[in-house]
């Protein structure tokens, strides 16, 4: 690395500035102060970044409060400071890390940037290269956040439910990530605990608190049978690699992990559930869930086709068990998804509104979909809805077949072409099959209209036409059900 030319008169002076961050994760604070460093040409050598509880730098006079006070201001005619997006975003990540040394690093290369600004083009170049290795290590540290941390479910005081997991992260990646699961949980109040803090969310507004300790967050409860099944099921023995399962699953978060607890065994009877695997063929025979918890649980741990593992979780539905009218989906989407219930988002609230219009009380219908699992694809941050496939509806179709006959509706209403294919097993034209009932084998009819989300893309004179369609479409199922 080539040694860098100091000038300025902050350089001639040769002050040396302690920068106290008010948090070790505080990214923001610390480009703020680089950036009028720079513009005062003060050199990497001249400045000690230090994070709350760091020892104090024994060349720089000033205290915390004071250094602050102290620092110079950039001239009026100072230069911008040079970042390319590329440094930012690594140094944003990198600034997460517990490595000690990170923000001087920051700063020796954000001060290289400006004479080189194809600095970090340089591969070789060793503190580009540690940059790299401190992102890459932080957002390996998310990952494992994302994918092992455990919700247990306590009630509060007044009864509603709180979920609470311990994470131990290795990085401040906390309230970095508190975004990710925000969005994902997002009508559930939850906590995080994590020895570098906490972060709760009441359903509206995220609040920080002070780190806490393994005993602090609940052991286990009911909703861990779930994860354990749900891991059984998706273990295929036949490509069990220990060495890929233990750098992906690290031993040390498996305390956490109620599914963890069933890998020893699961390694210890691979070989015989392998053969037997090979002998059953790929698809094993399952009997037939014949109560609603049996569905819940199965179609949880199903892996029959690819969606099951986009998801949360299996969404399946929910009203009374011998309601006459049932009322069938697509599948759940992204707000279904994280309150694990059926049409709650805005498809539902459209659905709700029609119902109510049409006289049809949703409380007094089973809700539910043809596809159990959410099947989206990632844009950005958000989680765009996909259609499933026929083959991926028809392979549902065993969990939706169970809902019907343990709650024996006497009408279905299909809402859109999936849901009809769901019932019936072969695709149909939605507008050929509207307006009249179809015979099922149990006697039921089935009522096909449009799916609300249809409506819902739709403005102007069409959406009105359609609306007056689906109305009366819904209207007609009210008339069949008060016939009895
Ligand atoms: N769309 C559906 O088909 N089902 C839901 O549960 C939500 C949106």
């Amino acid at each position: 690395m080539a040694a860098q030319k100091i000038s300025g008169p902050y350089a001639a002076l040769g002050a040396h500035y302690a920068v106290h961050l008010p948090a070790p994760d505080d990214f923001a604070f610390w480009r703020d102060r680089a950036r009028g460093l720079i513009q005062c040409d003060v050199p990497p050598d001249r400045v000690s970044w230090i994070e709350p509880g760091g020892t104090g730098d024994l060349f720089a006079a000033e205290g915390p409060s004071r250094s602050d006070k102290r620092m110079p201001s950039p001239p009026a005619d100072a230069r911008p400071v040079r970042a390319s997006q590329h440094f930012l975003t690594l140094a944003r990540r990198a600034a997460l890390h517990t490595d000690p040394a990170r923000f001087g690093l920051l700063y020796q290369v954000l001060w290289r940037l400006q004479q080189g600004p194809r600095l970090m083009e340089d591969k070789a170049d060793s503190q580009v290269r540690r940059i790299e290795e401190l992102a890459k290590a932080v957002r390996r540290d998310a990952h494992k956040m994302h994918a092992f941390v455990r919700f247990r479910e306590v009630a509060e005081e007044d009864g509603t439910p709180h979920f609470v997991a311990w994470f131990e992260p290795d990085h401040h990646i906390v309230r970095a990530e508190a975004a990710f699961f925000m969005r994902r949980f997002a009508n559930m109040r939850w906590s995080i605990l994590t020895p570098r803090g906490s972060v709760h969310w009441d359903g509206e507004t995220m609040h920080e608190g002070p780190p806490a300790r393994a005993e602090d967050a609940p052991g286990d409860d009911p909703v861990e049978d779930l994860w354990r099944s749900y891991y059984a099921s998706i273990f295929n023995p036949a490509r069990l690699k220990v060495g890929a399962m233990l750098s992906e699953m690290p031993k040390k978060y498996w305390k956490n992990l109620p599914e963890a607890q069933i890998i020893p065994q699961l390694i210890a009877g691979a070989q015989a559930r392998e053969a037997a695997m090979v002998a059953a063929g790929e698809r094993q025979e399952r009997a037939r869930p014949v109560t609603l918890a049996e569905v819940a649980q199965g179609a949880a741990a199903c892996r029959d086709c690819a969606i099951a593992d986009c998801g949360t979780r299996a969404v399946v539905g929910e009203g009374p068990h011998a309601a006459l009218l049932m009322i069938v989906g697509e599948q759940p989407g992204d707000q279904e998804d994280v309150a694990a219930r059926p049409f709650v988002g805005p498809a539902g609230q459209l659905l709700d509104e029609y119902l109510h219009a049409a006289g049809i009380d949703r409380a007094s219908a089973y809700v539910t979909n043809a596809v159990k699992h959410f099947k989206f694809t990632w844009k950005g941050k958000h989680r765009l809805h996909q259609s499933p496939s026929a083959k991926e509806i028809d392979t549902c179709r065993w969990w939706l077949d169970a809902e019907r006959a343990f709650v024996r509706p006497r009408i279905v209403l299909a809402l859109g072409a999936s849901a009809a294919r769901g019932m019936l097993g072969r695709t149909v034209s939605v507008n050929q099959v509207r307006g009249r009932p179809i015979m099922l084998d149990d006697g039921a009819e089935l009522w096909v209209t449009v799916h609300p989300s249809y409506l819902l893309r739709l403005d102007g004179v069409a959406r009105v036409e359609q609306a007056a369609l689906f109305a009366a479409d819904l209207a007609a199922v009210r008339e069949r059900l008060g016939a009895d």
